[in-house]
């Protein structure tokens, strides 16, 4: 089962920045993990939990939202060996019912790669792709509760 939950103390935040580092920018220096806002008191950072066999919850799935032309979904990021199992898809859920309430949208910039993955939970594409240097090509998208 995936538990998603807010990650509010230093220690709940340390599995945030290792995920960051190793998935989202592996070799780049440590200073790199910390985004603008993070430790604003309106940014909100989730984190999905499983269980391994001996019972010990693990945060295995980051994503945070900061207030930046709105809401804006960034470090969006899933452990390798649990990618393509419902960890990404049970985070942006939450987002999605923490959002819905209040600002009924969010943005990304979202890696070629993770497309198809915002697509489907109803994000749309806005504008050209651009070229984030050492990530990639992105797009930014956008949801809106309907
Ligand atoms: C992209 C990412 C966040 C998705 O999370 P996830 O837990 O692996 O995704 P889920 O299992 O919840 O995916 C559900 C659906 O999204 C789509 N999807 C997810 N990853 C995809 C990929 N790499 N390519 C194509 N579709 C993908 C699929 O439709 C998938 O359903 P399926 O497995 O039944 O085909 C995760 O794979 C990841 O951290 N990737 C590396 C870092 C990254 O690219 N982060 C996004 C930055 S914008």
């Amino acid at each position: 089962m995936i538990e998603v939950r807010r990650l509010q103390s230093a220690e709940e935040m340390a599995p945030m920045f290792d995920l960051r580092a190793r998935v989202l920018r592996p070799g780049a220096p440590p200073e790199e993990n910390h985004f603008a806002g993070d430790d604003d008191a309106d940014t909100i950072h989730l984190g999905a939990f499983v269980e391994d066999e001996s019972g010990v919850s693990r945060c295995v799935g980051i994503a945070s939202l900061f207030r930046d032309n709105g809401v804006r979904l960034r470090g969006m990021a899933v452990d390798f060996e649990w990618q393509r199992r419902g960890v990404g898809i049970a985070l942006i859920r939450h987002a999605q019912r923490l959002i819905e309430q209040a600002e009924g949208e969010m943005w990304c910039n979202a890696r070629l790669i993770a497309v198809p993955f915002y697509e489907k939970l109803g994000w749309k594409i806005e504008g050209e792709q651009f070229d984030i240097p050492d990530i990639g090509p992105h797009y930014v998208m956008r949801w809106r509760a309907e």
